[in-house]
């Protein structure tokens, strides 16, 4: 019921009459008022006017499913959504979800983590309410070796996204790091549950610095506040990586990787580059010259030999 409300309010600027929402509802006046005080609670800003009705004056800044839903254009993803305050990870969360059997598009959102990790055993801040924290389950009908390339379509819709709400053009460092010049701004990590030769599930991870301020973050990182000087509105741009992830998602169910892996090669600024890549202590030089089927990256080094690698930690030099 309160989330029908909402979207009686959502759609005026103006006061919207008690008596027209109990009427349009089915419900008493007082049943209308008390929906209105819970919301408030939540942190809807209401203005109640005799005679003239409720105003929606501010939503809260938090990524629940009543914010998250309205207008989500997606038929899987985001359709079932768990919201916390605080968890150690999302990523720990939603594995334990997806164990308990929770359904394909389940995403699990925090406002804030207190072990948020990255690739490599690295940390990834997450301060409360700043960025936005996320973990899809996916039970993708794909060998386990196919989820490699997971991680490299979420960049790919990562980086639409933020295209499509901001004026930010973001580009990707193999495999799954996004960057604004050479600053971190995104990252996207892919846990796997899978026997042999088939998936369980799949769990997408997903960090975006957006409305981060630096002091929270390492000097090698950015946030698109940062980059644009404004606040970001995180669910429109959790609404829009939504849709975009799912529509990927589908091309690859029905048709193969081909198309993503196209397009990630558009919006990468690995190949080409001469690249140093560290592996447990070693590291080698060469150019990044293109990517395998499995989604690993093939470098050329100086005496003209060619490697693949599928994990290790790449830097571009300029
Ligand atoms: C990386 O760049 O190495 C990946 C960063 C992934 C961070 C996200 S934040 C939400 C989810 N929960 C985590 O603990 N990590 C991922």
């Amino acid at each position: 019921m309160k989330t029908r409300i909402l979207e009686f309010l959502k759609t005026t600027d103006d006061y919207f009459s008690g008596e027209e929402l109990s009427r349009r509802l089915n419900i008493s006046r007082s049943a209308v008022w008390k929906n209105i005080r819970e919301l408030r609670k939540e942190g809807y800003d209401i203005t109640a006017v005799p005679h003239r009705g409720y105003l929606l004056k501010s939503v809260p800044d938090c990524l629940t499913s009543r914010e998250i839903q309205y207008n989500l254009k997606t038929k899987i993803l985001g359709q079932n959504i768990i919201h916390f305050d605080e968890v150690s990870s999302t990523m720990d969360v939603a594995f334990q979800l997806g164990v308990d059997g929770a359904p394909e598009g389940t995403v699990v959102f925090a406002e804030q983590q207190t072990k948020g990790r990255g690739r490599l055993g690295r940390t990834w801040n997450s301060p409360k309410g700043k960025g936005i924290y996320c973990s899809m389950i996916l039970r993708p009908a794909m060998t386990p070796t196919d989820v490699a390339k997971m991680t490299l379509l979420t960049a790919v819709a990562v980086c639409e996204a933020i295209e499509q709400t901001t004026s930010v053009h973001p580009c990707i460092k193999w495999p799954n790091d996004l960057l604004v010049g050479s600053k971190k701004i995104a990252g996207c990590l892919t846990e796997l549950s899978a026997e042999m030769d088939r998936v369980r599930f799949v769990v997408v991870g997903v960090g975006i610095n957006v409305n981060t301020p630096l002091k929270f973050l390492p000097d090698t990182a950015t946030s698109l506040k940062a980059e644009l000087k404004e606040q970001v509105n995180r669910s429109e741009l959790v609404r829009s990586f939504l849709l975009t992830f799912e529509t990927w998602y589908k091309q690859v169910l029905e048709n193969g990787f081909d198309s993503v892996l196209e397009r990630w090669k558009e919006l990468s600024s690995t190949l080409g580059s001469k690249v140093r890549v560290t592996e447990v202590g070693k590291s080698f030089e060469g150019e990044a010259v293109g990517l395998d089927e499995y989604g690993g990256l093939i470098i050329k080094i100086p005496s003209g030999e060619v490697i693949k690698r599928m994990t290790g930690d790449v830097e571009l030099i300029f």
